[in-house]
């Protein structure tokens, strides 16, 4: 495990408790593996910009990958094939994905770069690495107190899955927003379940 890349999607920063608990599974990978580097791309702090009307037109015409129209997805391409590891920590957002992970998902998600479409449907182009997601909502959106859809997890699977990304996991902090008690629950939960997992066993002792 040499490089891990962290996608930040929460605009609260230090404040997000998805992107602490993605800094304590760092922590526990960078002491197993001392030489690890991190890139951060956080999708809030440094908003990326808006899909162009040239990158729109260049996607469905077969431009070269190096044209300049692409230099904005090349970066962030370039950034998920360099990675051994990539974690995503993302609020749910009006029962799905907030627009800053949309966004960076249309610029990595590239027709003839990332994946073919073919007869049997689109293949992903990059090879499988093990995938984080840390998915945090204010309230819950499984079992038994559900009270809304989820309509991000099976989205972002499937976007995953087209890239050629099938080793996701997911880890779910739900109600958020509903106490204290409610989120120290899950973020505990959320800690046991990953300390049953390669790497995060520290998470278990806190
Ligand atoms: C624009 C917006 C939409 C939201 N939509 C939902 C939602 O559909 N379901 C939900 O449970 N929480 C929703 N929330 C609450 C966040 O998911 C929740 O506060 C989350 O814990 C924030 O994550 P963070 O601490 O990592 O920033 C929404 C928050 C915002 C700002």
């Amino acid at each position: 495990m040499d490089n891990l890349l962290l996608v930040n999607a929460s605009m609260r920063g230090s404040a997000s408790i998805g992107l602490r608990l993605a800094d304590e599974m760092v922590t526990c990978i960078r002491h197993q593996h001392p030489h690890l580097q991190v890139t951060l791309r956080d999708l809030a702090a440094t908003p990326l910009a808006p899909l162009s009307a040239g990158y729109a037109t260049a996607l469905t015409a077969f431009v070269a990958p190096h044209d300049p129209v692409f230099a904005s997805s090349e970066a962030l391409i370039s950034e998920l094939e360099g990675c051994d590891l990539l974690l995503i920590a993302t609020p749910m957002h009006n029962f799905t994905v907030p627009a800053a992970l949309k966004l960076w998902i249309d610029h990595v998600l590239r027709i003839h770069r990332t994946f073919i479409a073919g007869p049997e449907g689109k293949v992903g182009l990059l090879k499988d690495r093990p995938v984080y997601l840390i998915v945090s909502s204010g309230g819950y959106h499984r079992g038994a107190r559900a009270r809304q859809p989820d309509f991000l997890s099976a989205y972002l699977r499937h976007v995953l899955g087209t890239l050629g990304l099938q080793n996701v996991h997911f880890v779910y902090l739900e109600g958020m927003a509903v106490s204290d008690q409610a989120r120290l629950a899950s973020v505990t939960q959320a800690r046991l379940e990953l300390a049953r997992q390669r790497w995060f066993g520290q998470l278990g002792e806190s």
